[in-house]
C-alpha cells in the first residue's frame, strides 16, 4: 500500500484522509504548519448553501449541489465514527430584498433556480415575516430555498480530527512544508521549515490560501496562483433562538446556532495574508446584519474573527493531478465554498487517484484549464 502525505490539516486535507482511510489506505499522514482546523476552516460560518451562493446552474452549480446532497450521510457517518454530532441543520435559508435593486436579483435568481427544476419559493414581505418574525419590517420579499442548509463548521473539524486519531491517521502540527522535492518528474517528498525530509509514494496539496508560497522546481510544475481573500466575521448571543433559518441580503448573511448563537459575515477583501479584524470591516458586518434584524442593533459583539479564502484567478476550484508529475496532486482554491465542497472533493480525488475514475467535475476544475499565462 502506498504511503499518502496530505499538506495541510484544513476541512479540504481532513476529508480527504478520511477518504483515503475509507478506501484502505493505511500510511496516511497530514502535515500542518499550525494547529489542525485553525484557518479558513475554522473562520468560516458553515453555510451550506448551492442557490443562495451560485450564479447559474452550471458545472460549478452542480458540484456544490452534488456536495449538498452528500451531508446528510456524511454527518451520520461521522457521527457513528466518532460520537461527534456536526448539527447538520436542514431548516433552509432566506434570501432577503430591500431595495429595488435587490429585488431585481433575487427574481433573476429564483427565474434561473424555477428553469433549472429547483426547489425556492418567492415570498411576499407578510409571509417572510411569518416564516422569521425578527427579520426587518423593511425587506420588500425574499426567496426561500429549502434545501440550502448549514453545519457546525468548527465542530465538522473536530469530528474530522477526532476520525484521524482514531483511525491512526498520522497528524503532525507545527510543521511547514516549504520545498517541495522532484526526481525525474516524480515528487519524492517535503522538506520542512526545520530541515526536516519527508518521503512519501503520492503528495496531496490542501494547503488552502497558502498553496503559492510552497517553493518547487518551476521547469516541472505548471501550479495556477492562489491566493488569499479576507473574510471577518461576527456573533451575537441572544437568550432564546431569535431565528431558524440562514438569513443573506446581497450584503451580509446571519447564520443562527444552537443556544441562540449568531453568527454574522462577511468581509470580501483582498489584502494579501493579513489576517486580522479591523474596526471598519467589523463596522461593516454588524451593519449589514442590522440591516436584516434591527433586533440585533442593541447586541453586544460576543466573538470577532477573521479568515482567509483560498482564491484561483477564475474563483474556482484547482482539483486534481498537477501536469508533468506522477504522483502529485491538489486540492485547494475552495474559496466561499470549502465547507459545502468537502466531501465531493475527497470523494472525486480519491477514486482518481484510487481507482483512476474520472470525472466531469476534475476536467472543469482540474490545472489544465489555465494557460500559461496564469501560472506561477
Ligand atoms: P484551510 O482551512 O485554510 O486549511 C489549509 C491548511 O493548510 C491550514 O490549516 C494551513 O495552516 C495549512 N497549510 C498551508 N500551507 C502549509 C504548508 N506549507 N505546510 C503545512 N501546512 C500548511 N465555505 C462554506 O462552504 N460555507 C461558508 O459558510 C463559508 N463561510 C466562510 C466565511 C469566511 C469568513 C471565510 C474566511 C471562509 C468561508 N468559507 C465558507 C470558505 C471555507 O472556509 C474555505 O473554502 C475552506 O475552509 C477551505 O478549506 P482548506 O482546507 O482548503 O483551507
Ligand atoms: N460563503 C460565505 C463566505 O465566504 O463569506
Amino acid at each position: 500500500m502506498s504511503s499518502i502525505l496530505i499538506i495541510g490539516g484544513g476541512v479540504i486535507g481532513l476529508a480527504l484522509a478520511r477518504e483515503f482511510h475509507k478506501k484502505g489506505f493505511k500510511e496516511i499522514t497530514i502535515l500542518e504548519k499550525g494547529l489542525i482546523g485553525q484557518e479558513a476552516s475554522f473562520a468560516a460560518a458553515g453555510m451550506l448553501a448551492p442557490q443562495a451562493e451560485t450564479n447559474n446552474a452550471d458545472a460549478f452549480f452542480n458540484f456544490c449541489n452534488e456536495s449538498n446532497k452528500m451531508y446528510p450521510n456524511f454527518a451520520e457517518e461521522l457521527s457513528d465514527a466518532t460520537s461527534i454530532d456536526i448539527e447538520l441543520d436542514r431548516n433552509g435559508t432566506l434570501y432577503l430584498a430591500f431595495t429595488e435593486r435587490d429585488t431585481q436579483e433575487i427574481r433573476k435568481r429564483f427565474e434561473w433556480q424555477k428553469d433549472a427544476g429547483l426547489e425556492v419559493e418567492l415570498l411576499s414581505a407578510r409571509e417572510t415575516h411569518k416564516l422569521e418574525p425578527f427579520v426587518s419590517p423593511d425587506s420588500l420579499e425574499s426567496l426561500f430555498f429549502p434545501n440550502d442548509w448549514q453545519v457546525e463548521n468548527r465542530k465538522l473539524l473536530i469530528a474530522l480530527k477526532k476520525y484521524a486519531e482514531l483511525n491512526d491517521i498520522q497528524i503532525i502540527e507545527q510543521t511547514e512544508v516549504t520545498n517541495l522535492i522532484f526526481e525525474n518528474e516524480k515528487i519524492k517528498g517535503i522538506q520542512t521549515e526545520s530541515g526536516k525530509l519527508f518521503s512519501a509514494d503520492l503528495v496531496v496539496l490542501a494547503t488552502g490560501a497558502w498553496t503559492s508560497l510552497i517553493k518547487h522546481d518551476e521547469g516541472i510544475l505548471q501550479m495556477p496562483k492562489v491566493k488569499p481573500i479576507r473574510g471577518q466575521m461576527i456573533s451575537f448571543h441572544t437568550a432564546k433562538r431569535l431565528f431558524t433559518k440562514v438569513i443573506y441580503s446581497r450584503r451580509g448573511y446571519i447564520v443562527p446556532r444552537k443556544m441562540g448563537k449568531i453568527l454574522a459575515g462577511a468581509t470580501v477583501e483582498d489584502i494579501g495574508f493579513e489576517n486580522k479584524t479591523t474596526d471598519e470591516g467589523i463596522e461593516m458586518v454588524r451593519e449589514n446584519a442590522i440591516e436584516i434584524s434591527p433586533s440585533l442593533a442593541n447586541l453586544p459583539i460576543d466573538e470577532k474573527w477573521s479568515g482567509l479564502r483560498p482564491f484561483a484567478n477564475d474563483g474556482l476550484p484547482i482539483l486534481g493531478e498537477i501536469p508533468n508529475t506522477e504522483n502529485l496532486f491538489t486540492a485547494t482554491a475552495h474559496y466561499r465554498n470549502g465547507i459545502l465542497l468537502a466531501p465531493i472533493t475527497a470523494k472525486v480525488l480519491v477514486e482518481k487517484i484510487v481507482n483512476k475514475k474520472d470525472s466531469e467535475f476534475l476536467d472543469k476544475f482540474g490545472i489544465k484549464r489555465f494557460n500559461s499565462a496564469n501560472a506561477i
